[in-house]
This record gives structure tokens, sequence and C-alpha cells, in this order.
């Protein structure tokens, strides 16, 4: 939420600033800016709008502003213009500062500057902090003396303010009288310092590193980094030297490209096959029919014996943790509860010895979920993640983990990641399965089927035309709905939220028994109905929900399974998917409703990486 980029090195720093936003625009985009250094003054351009708007209005690139920094932003504190735009400049005119989080006691902090003379542009929370840095920066001088004397003006009256600061931050911070001198620090939202040749690159995340240099320091919670033309040094807020390595960024540019694809999303989308292959490919030993999850190999025992596992995530990782809810129960036999994160973390929850809580977010910094691991951690739980941005918060907070390695996802709907976290909750639960309770002939099976999925979700893929179509004549309906049963239950969720996150279409997912207890009250003349009608245990069922639809002039798009020629008769639309065992349909059924959302949000014209309100991780709770 929110991109930040800051360049210190011998080029012109504002090419480097806009390239970088753009491969960040997807953490947020209502508003945009730059605050360049070239000698004794900062010169700030920003504007409301996306990065294109403020391309318009930039000057030439000066190669002699060598320092600047950028912020693309998801507003929380003001409206989407230019005034509530970062950077954000405090009252003498030295300091810039660009923000990701929440500053909250700001208000406080707001009327103690006001009456200490300092004044206020904007209605933002980030104003603050740059007037509260300029403050102490301004009274500096004796105020430091009685401190330390180890550290320039600046750097201290950065540490200084943050003492007073609570919430959570990711800044990039520069001072006028220091044009060779750049300060990162984070709390609670991510921040990451490129190493390159005679230059540094602070961002948000590597997206915008991985152009300039492969070489990171990823800062943890409560750490500063000063960067200057000699070098940079790490330290905590509180000014106690802490040495850094230097780590791989690890995943490469041609993976955060389009690669020829219209969207994120739709080559996100068509990559399935591939990441599930690379998810799963070094996990699944066909030798001696187990699954091996190396991350949480030392966790193996206590996993085997756990009494009850609690899942929590938000969105579609949630969505995926319900899949898990099934899986863990009907596979593994273990008692699972799911939970929302934002929930878990406010209602108390109890955690009995012998619960395992795991974790299950992409981006790895999503707030609630990182606050509902810091909760069940309090609580004496094990907490495991399955996180797909390596070094996230949510990875290291966790007691192990589980990667995804499926490379970054930018659409800001939610795709790959979604198959992979059920892939390795499947591989998880049959692992589990396998330990406990079921024949190594049957965890061959299940294993033998698990390996066969990357390929049958191509053969959906190739529907991808006939599921625009579908999409086409029904893009004039204001309210679908999303049906499903057993293992399909979340994914109708997910239909439907991917429906309403890119095409604004209100929809409705729900188990489809549960229908007949209020909402079949919707349903109206050509209204449409996806029901995931696939082969299996409940099928029957729900055809029985299908004719409740028919019969109230409902329009039906079904997607069911290869060769069930029975369905037919009773969809306007059918999408097929290959058939496999009830546990691993989620991962087939879920492909054709992504390409639907993806497809009607084309056909009404937005812009589908980057819907309206949203952005890709949400570090805000
Ligand atoms: O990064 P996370 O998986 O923790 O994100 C959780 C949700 O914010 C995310 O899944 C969101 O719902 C997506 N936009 C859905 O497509």
């Amino acid at each position: 939420m929110c991109g930040i980029v800051a360049y210190l090195g011998k080029k012109g720093a504002q090419p480097i600033l806009v390239e970088g936003l753009k491969r960040l625009e997807y953490r947020g985009y209502d508003s945009a800016g730059v605050a360049l250094l070239g000698g004794g003054a900062i010169r700030i351009k920003k504007t409301g709008g996306r990065i294109s708007a403020l391309e318009e209005i930039l000057d030439e690139p000066d190669s002699r502003e060598t320092l600047g920094l950028g912020h693309t932003r998801w507003a929380t504190h003001g409206r989407p213009n230019t005034i509530n735009a970062h950077p954000h400049l405090d009252y003498t005119g030295k300091i810039a500062v660009v923000h990701n989080g929440i500053i909250e006691n700001y208000g406080t902090l707001k009327t103690w500057l006001q009456n200490e003379g300092a004044d206020f542009a904007s209605e933002t929370d980030t104003e603050v902090v740059a007037n509260l840095i300029g403050y102490f920066y301004a009274g500096a001088d004796e105020a430091q003396q009685k401190q330390s004397d180890d550290q320039n003006k600046f750097e201290w009256a950065v540490q200084r303010a943050l003492q007073d600061v609570h919430g959570t931050f990711g800044l990039a911070i520069v001072c006028s009288d220091f044009p060779d001198m750049l300060i990162g620090a984070k709390k609670g939202s991510p921040l990451i310092l490129g190493v390159g040749n005679n230059e540094y690159i602070l961002a948000s995340d590597a997206a915008a590193i991985v152009e300039h240099t492969a070489q990171a320091v990823y800062l943890a919670d409560n750490e500063m980094v000063t960067v200057s033309s000699a070098g940079f040094h790490t330290k905590t807020i509180d000014n106690v030297a802490v040495s850094k390595d230097l780590k791989q960024i690890e995943f490469s540019l041609e993976q955060i490209e389009l690669g020829g694809f219209q969207h994120h999303m739709l080559k996100e989308i068509f990559e399935q096959p591939k990441a599930l292959s690379t998810c799963m490919g070094g996990r699944i030993d066909r030798a001696n029919n187990r699954i091996r999850l190396g991350g949480i190999a030392s966790h193996l025992r206590e996993l085997t014996h756990t009494k009850r596992f609690i899942l929590t995530a938000c969105g579609t990782a949630f969505h995926a943790a319900l899949v898990g809810e099934f899986l863990f129960e009907q596979l593994a036999r273990v008692p699972t509860e799911t939970e929302y994160a934002s929930e878990f973390r406010y209602r108390n929850p109890i955690i009995e010895d012998g619960t395992i809580v795991i974790s299950i977010s992409q981006s790895g910094e999503t707030a609630d979920t990182l606050a509902a691991v810091e909760q069940a951690k309090e609580r004496g739980a094990t907490v495991l993640g399955i996180v797909n941005v390596v070094g996230s918060s949510i990875a290291r907070a966790t007691d192990a983990g589980i990667y995804l390695h499926v490379g970054p996802e930018i659409g800001v709907a939610s795709t790959k990641a979604f198959t992979a976290q059920v892939a390795v909750l499947t591989m998880l639960a049959i692992e589990l399965a396998r330990r406990r309770h079921i024949s190594t002939d049957e965890a061959a099976r299940d294993i033998d089927e698990l390996s066969k999925i990357p390929d049958k979700i191509g053969r959906i893929l190739e529907q991808s035309d006939r599921i625009k179509q579908i999409a086409s004549a029904n893009i004039d309906k204001n309210n679908w709905l999303f049906l499903g049963r057993g293992f399909n239950y979340p994914v109708a969720l997910e239909g439907a939220l991917k429906l309403k996150e890119i095409s604004y279409i209100h929809a409705e997912g729900l188990p489809a028994a549960e229908m007949k207890h209020g909402p079949i009250a919707l349903i109206v003349d050509g209204m449409p109905a996806v029901f995931i009608a696939t082969l299996g245990p409940q099928y029957d069922k729900i055809m029985g929900n299908i004719a409740e639809v028919r019969a109230r002039g409902g329009k039906t798009i079904i997607v069911a399974t290869e060769g069930d020629e029975n369905i037919r008769q009773y969809a306007d639309h059918l999408i097929t998917v290959p058939d496999v065992p009830e546990l691993l349909q989620p991962m087939l059924t879920v492909v054709p409703l992504q390409l639907l959302a993806y497809h009607a949000a084309v056909l009404r014209g937005h812009d589908v990486d980057k819907p309206r309100n949203l952005a890709k991780s949400v570090t805000v709770e």
C-alpha cells in the first residue's frame, strides 16, 4: 500500500524514480510525486492521479539532481489530490518525506506542532512526520549535543522524531542541507535498500530495484539506514548499530514485465501451469510417495500430532484457507477452523496446547494477517506461514513456513497465488494424512493426481475465448451469484470476489444450499448464476439448486466436469474442467472464474491491474 522509491547515485534521479514508481504502481495509484535535490534546494512535483499524470507535469530531467524521492499513493488520511500527494515538505522547507503506513498519533502531534508554530498544508498523517523531523532538526544543535555527538544533525533529528511517532512507517527522507544523504526507516511497512555500483535505491519492494541491482539489504522493524556516496550504515531507530547482510533479490526483471500480455492479471492466470509446477516440483517425491516440505521439516512431528489447526488470512488467501480447512479435516482428519485475520486478532481467541496456527498471505505484508501472527505467538501457538514474497514480514515473523515460489504477483487481483496456496495446503494435507492414517497406496494416488494438475489447468486456459463470449453475453448484468458446495464453496466465494474487485459488478458467493435461505429472493429473469457443478459427492444436490434458479428465470453459467453430457441441458453457458478427485477440484474450478472476471472487467473498460480503491498489499488495518 503506497509505493516508495528513492535514489542516490551518480545519475540523474528523476527518470530512475519515475521508472521505479511505474513498477510500484500496483501498490497504490491515486496520486504520485517526486522530490529532487541537485544543490541546495528541494524541488517537488506532485499531482493527483496516476504516474502517467505525474509524467505530464515533470520538467526535463536534470542530470545534476542525483538524489530524489518518489511516491505512489493509496490514500488513508486525506483525499487523493495534489496537496495530499507525497513527498511532503516540512514547514522549514528543508526536509522532504515519502511514507507508507499510518501514523496513529498524528492528531496529537499535529496539535502540538501547530502550537510550536509549524504550518500544515495537507490533511495527511505523513506531513506530521516531515514537520516533526523539521522541528527537531531546527533545534538540533543544542538538543543533540546533550544526547550524542557521533552523528550528524539530520540523522539525529530523524531518530529523535521517530521516537515520538506511533504507528507504521516505511519512510524515505532527504534534507536540503545534506544533498548527498538519504535516510530510510522502517516499522511495519516494508523497506529494502538496493546496493548497486556507486548507487543506491531505497524502495518498498524489490520490483523498483531489480533493474539496477540484485543485491539488497532488507531492513527489519525499528531499523533505519543512512546512505551517502561514501556508503551506508544501519542502526536501530534508537541509535544502536546493526550489521546487515547483503541478500540476493530472488526474482528477475522478466518476471515483473508483461511479456506480451495485455495485463499482469492475464499473464498471471496463464502462468499458473508453470507456477504450480515450480511450487510443487521439488516437493513431490514420487519415488517414495511422500511430500517433502523443507521449510517446515523441523515441525513435522508437531504437525503430525497437532490437535487443531487455525488457518488465518484475508481476501483471496482467506478463500484458500477455507479450502485448506476442507483438506485438513477430510483428508488429514485434524479439526480445523478458518478465521479472517482481522477478526481473529480482536476476539480473544482460545489457543490450547497442541494448536498450530497457519497464516496465509501472498505479499507477506498484510497488516491484519501479520497482527494475527503476533497475537497467536503471544498466546504460545506455533505459527507457520504460507507466503509468496521471500523475506517478507510474515515470513520472518512466523516460526517456520512454506514459500509458494510462484514469482512476483503484480496484478492486484490475486490468481496464481491462490492456486499455489491451495497446492501447498494440499501437499501438507496429503503428507499429514500419510503420516496419520492413510495407506501409502492412497497417498500415492493423491500425489499422482496432484502432479497432473498443472497440465490440466493448461486445458482450461484453452477455453479463454469462449469464456470471454460468456462474459460478453452477460456484460450488462449488474448482479451475479456464484454457487458451489463442499470443496467448491470457497471457490464460489473467490469467483464472486474476483468479479467484484475488477469489474465492479455486484456478486455474491454462497454455499449453493444457502441460496434458498434468503438470496434466492434476488433471482430475477436473466440474472446470471455461476454454478460449480463438477462430479463429486454433492453433484445431485447442486443439480437441485440449478433447477431452483432456472425455475425462477435465472441464467446458468455452469462449470462442469469434461464429459458430463447430462448437465448441458441445464446450462445457458457451459465451461468444462478435467475430471479430478473432489479434493483437487478447487485448483481447476477457480481458473474459469478468474478468466470470467478478467474478461468482464476488460469488456467494461476497467483497468484490470489497478482496480478502483484497491492496492496490492494492504499494509494498514
Ligand atoms: O497479500 P495477501 O495474500 O495477504 O493479501 C490478502 C488480500 O488483501 C488479497 O488476497 C486481496 O483480497 C486480493 N486483492 C484479492 O484478489
